[in-house]
């Protein structure tokens, strides 16, 4: 796999340039380095948000939103056409399984897709009011937006946010992680052969404590949007308050899937076990909790181990069920965490194959049973492929449980009971539950974001077009 354009260049209004520095790019399949990429820094953000500004003075801020639409559907059908070269970059530099990665590169589409067709649909009111007025509303874009993005599905994170930002009509500052970067830039090369006018998206890799840091603070920002850990997110909402700007905060969770006594859990199983496995577990929404009626719950560890016993971990391009995670220092929080699990508490664990580089960062999948629910390994995000069960004994100790972390990003139930469906819908706390499934396909249509320590604001879906804009009320007095 070879890239198409130079990693070590960041994108400053319309024109790609070298930093002064770079940062090593290393494979997490092999642990090898493999090139290198740029190393933003304060300056670069400056010049980045002056180019976003001046955007929005250009053709950019005059344009109608049917055309920004036609930008972003024209960004979507290139996507599809280079789907495979995507997925190839995506997967050596996250170190995620091939499918995975294809699956990333159609998603990303999707976002452009379904935000090509939403920007000339927002639409204002008009409010009756007293005589003599006509009052209505503008939806407007923030202005210029930064977006901080993590390394675990930059595709489909940046397609999220910055689809939907462009859509309004924003002008972005992206930073990707330093850990990957690769696609985002290569969204960038795409989007300017779209059409996409200069200044409209910026792209800044870096260090989260240089180029992150410098952007989430920056008073020319009007809007921070965020995906990655609680601690780095309450510093982004710091630094964002300073500017008063609003942020959004998407920081992960503790998910839960609840399997009640009478589950279908042949429907079940594969969704129990993929929602915890599926990118080595690094996924903000991972389902980390499987709370399970313990009529049922020997017939679920049972079943689960059975599943993790055939796991398969190795190379990305091998593309088995699990990767290596993103780097050396994941590893290590993750075996630090795994070494917290009580005496017998191992149920399964997963073969990293024979043949896997032995400098790669492999984590053998481990499942856990009879976790207590306030224990560490069952309160805290492990972000690596472990999931811990833990039995129930009436759907008002599941609910104790399954609400009883500091996180509420999504919940999934398994029950054929209609009125136990409803009524657990509505007591989880998260931002998203799931009915007998996990996940719902990824579906870019469904709102998303958390509650609690899963941060607050909604990304993805039409919902996500009133957190990228801002209203604006107008009142005539005309008699
Ligand atoms: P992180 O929160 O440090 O990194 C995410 C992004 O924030 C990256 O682009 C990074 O460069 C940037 N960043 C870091 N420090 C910053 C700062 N001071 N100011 C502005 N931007 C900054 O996450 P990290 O260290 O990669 O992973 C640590 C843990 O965070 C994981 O184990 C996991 O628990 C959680 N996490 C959750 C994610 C999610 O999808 N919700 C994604 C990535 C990490
Ligand atoms: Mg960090």
């Amino acid at each position: 796999m070879t890239l198409w354009y130079d990693p070590r260049e960041v994108l400053i209004g319309g024109d790609w340039c070298r930093t002064a520095e770079t940062l090593p790019l290393e494979d997490p399949s092999t642990g090898a380095l493999w090139g290198e990429i740029a190393r933003g820094q304060a300056s670069d953000i400056d010049a980045a948000v002056a180019a976003a500004e001046a955007a929005l003075a250009g053709p950019w801020g005059r344009m109608p939103a049917f055309e920004r639409g036609r930008i972003l559907a024209r960004i979507g059908q290139i996507i599809l056409a280079r789907a495979e070269d995507l997925a190839q970059i995506e997967a050596r530099d996250v170190g995620k399984p091939l499918k995975q990665a294809r699956a990333d590169a159609v998603a990303m589409a999707r976002y452009m897709e379904f935000y090509a067709g939403a920007a000339d649909k927002l639409m204002g009111e008009t409010i009756p009011f007293l005589e003599g007025y006509t009052v209505y509303t503008l939806r407007e874009p923030h202005g210029v937006t930064g977006h901080i993005i993590p390394w675990n599905y930059p595709m489909q994170i940046l397609g999220r946010s910055v689809g939907a930002a462009l859509a309004m009509g924003n002008a972005c500052v992206l930073k990707p992680a330093e850990e990957a970067c690769l696609t985002a830039l290569a969204f960038g090369r795409i989007a300017q052969e779209a059409g996409l006018p200069a200044g409209a998206l910026n792209i800044v890799p870096g260090l989260g404590e240089e180029a992150g840091a410098a952007l989430s603070g920056h008073p020319g920002i009007h809007h921070v949007s965020f995906t990655g850990s609680v601690g780095v997110g309450a510093m982004i909402q710091a630094a964002a308050a300073r500017n008063i700007v609003p942020v959004t905060l998407e920081l992960g969770g503790k998910s839960p899937q609840l399997v009640f006594e009478d589950a279908d859990l042949d429907r079940a199983l594969p969704f129990l076990v993929n929602a915890g496995i599926q990118n080595a577990g690094q996924t903000c929404s991972a389902s980390s909790r499987i709370l399970v009626h313990r009529s049922r719950f020997a017939e679920v560890v049972d079943r689960m181990a059975h599943r993790y016993a055939g796991l398969r971990v190795g190379p990305a391009l091998a593309d088995l069920d699990i990767g290596p995670v993103i780097s050396a220092r994941q590893r290590e929080i993750i075996e630090g965490m795994l070494a917290l699990a009580p005496a017998g508490s191992v149920a399964a664990r997963g073969q990293v194959v024979a043949d896997a580089p032995a400098g790669g960062f492999y984590v053998a999948p481990t499942l856990l049973a009879d976790i207590d629910p306030a224990h560490r390994l069952a309160q805290d995000e492990i972000f690596g492929p472990a999931q811990v069960v833990i039995p129930f004994d009436d759907d008002d100790h599941a609910v104790a449980i399954a609400n009883g972390t500091a996180f509420g990003l999504v919940a999934g139930v398994w029950t054929e009971n209609g009125g136990r469906q409803m009524r657990m819908a509505k007591r989880l706390r998260a931002g998203q539950v799931f009915v007998n499934n996990y996940g719902a396909a990824g579906g870019v249509e469904l709102p998303f974001g958390g509650v609690g320590k899963s941060g607050h604001g909604r990304e993805k879906g039409f919902e996500a077009l009133y957190g990228f804009s801002v209203l604006k009320t107008v009142a005539a007095l005309h008699g």
